[in-house]
């Protein structure tokens, strides 16, 4: 059975059960085609593909845009170790969002879920990842003045009122039952919810929030109170998961090495890890593969290709068809897949280095930044 809770993510998903069971709908060609009217650029390719899948209200956030009322957007990043290239996806695609319909954007760093949510995390190793693990959000390159990132532990004295009167309106029934909390969850945990709710009221206007289909538990305790603490309801794009290099179910995970890569992987231990580790929807020899062809729907280096490393539509559709046909191998699908990685990971190297100077910008001075900590 698939467990899908911002916490654990296993089994075999069927996402289309998912937005049944999670009350949000598919993201229909319609609403593609709405979007694509209003953005600058091309579809990007995590639409078109059809990896940002679900949503909630969208089609009021762009009749909002479309009307003048505008909206913003907010995302965030729990600091519990160093990032993996899935932990990057919503931030690239929310990049793009920004670009197409230039708003403003939180980012939220929750320090303190990730200290109360591990058991072995202890505050000093939090701090560090959560100053790491910014300057690879950084790296993205938002615009610094419609951008405010934000460490819970640091804001929170901002966010404090807000935060009770969420705490006030969600019981503890409801929210055992939307989180599963048990009786041995820590209170601070339980309290947590209430911090990631309170971003989504930064701004009167509809707030529209970018993540995988595992955050949504929050934006379900978000819309049930937002409007009668005179807000909207949250509205939200839910991709899929980056699949783990083991094979095309669950969600590439921090707890096991050997499932991601790192932001910060060199290339060699790129070139090991999917060469060894990279689910194959190959055949056994080289002459099964000729005359049977390989499978692309499972082969996880394809999978990677598609959701992250390759845009091009055509070069794209040539690698699946070698593939299927047998003319490309499982070890020539691996080479191109380790190409692409290594040189996306030089190149955030640079961005990442050059982030560090960005940091105050983001953080404290930046024109949003500066309203923010003025209110
Ligand atoms: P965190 O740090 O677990 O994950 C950060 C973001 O990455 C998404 N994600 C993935 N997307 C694709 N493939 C994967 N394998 C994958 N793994 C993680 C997550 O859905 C998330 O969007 N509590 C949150 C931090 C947070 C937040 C938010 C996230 C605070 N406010 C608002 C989204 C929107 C967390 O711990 O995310």
């Amino acid at each position: 059975m698939a467990v899908v809770t911002p916490w654990e993510v296993s089994g075999e998903i069927n996402y289309q059960r998912l937005v049944r069971e999670f009350g949000t709908k598919e993201i229909g060609p319609a609403l593609l085609e709405k979007i694509s009217s209003f953005s600058k650029n091309k579809l990007h390719p995590m639409l078109r593909r059809n990896f940002f899948f679900s949503h909630r209200d969208l089609d009021l956030v762009l009749n909002d845009y479309q009307s003048g009322k505008g909206f913003f957007l907010y995302t965030g990043r729990g600091p519990s170790g160093k990032m993996h290239i899935g932990h990057l996806i919503p931030f690239i695609f929310t990049k793009w969002l920004q670009e197409q319909f230039d708003v403003n954007l939180y980012i939220q760093i929750t320090d303190d879920e990730k200290f109360l949510v591990k058991r072995q995390a202890n505050w000093n190793d939090v701090e560090a990842y959560s100053k790491d693990n910014i300057l690879d959000i950084l790296a993205i390159g938002f615009d610094p003045e419609k951008t405010f990132v934000f460490r819970d532990s640091e804001y929170i004295r901002h966010m404090y009122p807000l935060v009770l009167d969420t705490a006030k309106r969600t019981t503890f029934s409801t929210a055992k039952a939307v989180f599963g909390f048990k009786n041995e969850t820590n209170i601070g945990w339980i309290f947590y919810p209430s911090v990631q709710v309170v971003p989504t009221f930064f701004e009167k206007k509809r707030c529209l929030i970018p993540c995988a289909i595992d955050q949504d538990n929050y934006w379900r305790i978000q819309r049930d109170i937002a409007e009668p603490m005179g807000f909207k309801k949250a509205s939200a794009i839910h991709s899929k998961f980056l699949p783990p290099l083991t094979g095309p179910q669950g969600k590439m995970s921090a707890s096991d090495a050997d499932t991601a890569v790192w932001l910060t992987d060199d290339e060699k231990t790129v070139k090991k890890k999917i060469n060894k580790y990279a689910f194959s929807g190959g055949q056994a020899t080289v002459e099964e593969h000729r005359d049977k062809g390989g499978n692309p729907d499972v082969d996880v280096s394809f999978q990677w290709l598609k959701i992250l490393f390759e845009d091009d539509d055509k070069k794209l559709q040539k690698i699946e068809n070698d593939y299927r046909s047998g003319k490309l191998l499982t070890g020539e699908l691996k080479s191109i897949l380790i190409e692409k990685i290594n040189s996306f990971l030089s190149v955030h190297a640079k961005k990442r280095e050059k982030a560090e100077k960005k940091t105050e910008k983001f953080m404290y001075s930046g024109k949003l930044a500066e309203k923010m900590w003025a209110k």
